[in-house]
């Protein structure tokens, strides 16, 4: 697919590589220690992340444990990593996670079936290469599905109780992007101008997220995730008008500035 010419040219450049390629939606942490395995007895030393969210959450997991030693359960919280991750070369190849410059990692524990979470600022990828040609062949379902995604990381970046006046410029701009790009994106996945606005929509709704926070819609995505392996964005477009809904009194102005952000795309 899409990561053998880049392992081909990282390969022609600068020598050796191996390809780990057993990854699952939703990812598990028996997942994530498999990687490592193949990592250690391959003796990496960078990780390319080349997919979507799964993908880059994966590596970020694989390149936490490698300098930090233990299994993935050991890091789940905030702010637990002593040293920084390996470095990690993330390359989305869907517009929806933002995984490729957020400081989490969300990895499913195998044995409760509860998506937990590694959060620290250590571990951002080094480098996030966003190309949005990449996301091409991304087919209209998938396409769909990763940007109201994105859309629920910009409206509960700027809605959530953790969000300042930095990140709500980011999650605005995201909202008013994806409002007027996803449609297009999804009727026509060979339309350049539309999957760039996606990527860019996306990339700043991960920017928003991960220095404010998710809400609900995200809270109950990822407990229908870890029980029953829904797709992440599909679980989030579920929730996100009910949620909406239930907060609106809670913060009408906030709210209100969302709908404005989508009526001014
Ligand atoms: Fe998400």
């Amino acid at each position: 697919g899409l990561a053998e010419p880049i392992r081909k040219d990282i390969e022609a450049r600068l020598g050796e590589t191996v390809l780990f390629s057993q990854i699952t939606p939703n990812p598990r942490d028996v997942d994530c220690e498999r990687g490592v395995e193949v990592a250690r007895d391959f003796g990496a030393d960078v990780l390319v992340a080349v997919g979507g969210g799964s993908a880059i959450d994966t590596a970020k997991c694989i390149a936490t444990i490698l300098t930090n030693g233990g299994q993935p359960g050991d890091w789940y919280g905030f702010d637990k990593l002593k040293k920084y991750p390996a470095p990690l070369i993330a390359i989305p190849t869907t517009a929806g996670t933002g995984s490729e410059v957020t400081t989490c990692a969300v990895v499913t524990n195998s044995a409760t079936r509860v998506k937990e979470c590694i959060q620290d600022a250590k571990l951002a990828p080094s480098v996030a290469l966003v190309d949005p040609e990449m996301t091409l062949s991304v087919p209209p379902l998938l396409t769909a599905a990763t940007g109201m995604d994105a859309l629920c990381h910009a409206v509960e970046a700027y809605t959530c109780t953790l969000a300042n006046p930095l990140t709500d410029v980011f999650a605005l701009k995201a909202i008013s992007i994806i409002a007027r790009w996803l449609e297009t994106a999804w009727a026509n996945g060979s339309d350049v101008e539309a999957r760039t606005q996606m990527s860019l929509g996306c990339l700043l709704a991960g920017y928003a997220f991960s220095n404010a926070d998710t809400s609900g819609v995200h809270c109950m995505a990822e407990s229908l995730g870890g029980l029953y392996d829904t797709p992440h964005g599909i679980a989030c477009s579920i929730f996100l008008p009910f949620v909406t809904e239930f907060n609106i009194p809670a913060d009408p102005q906030k709210h209100g500035d969302v709908a404005k952000g989508r009526i001014q795309a």
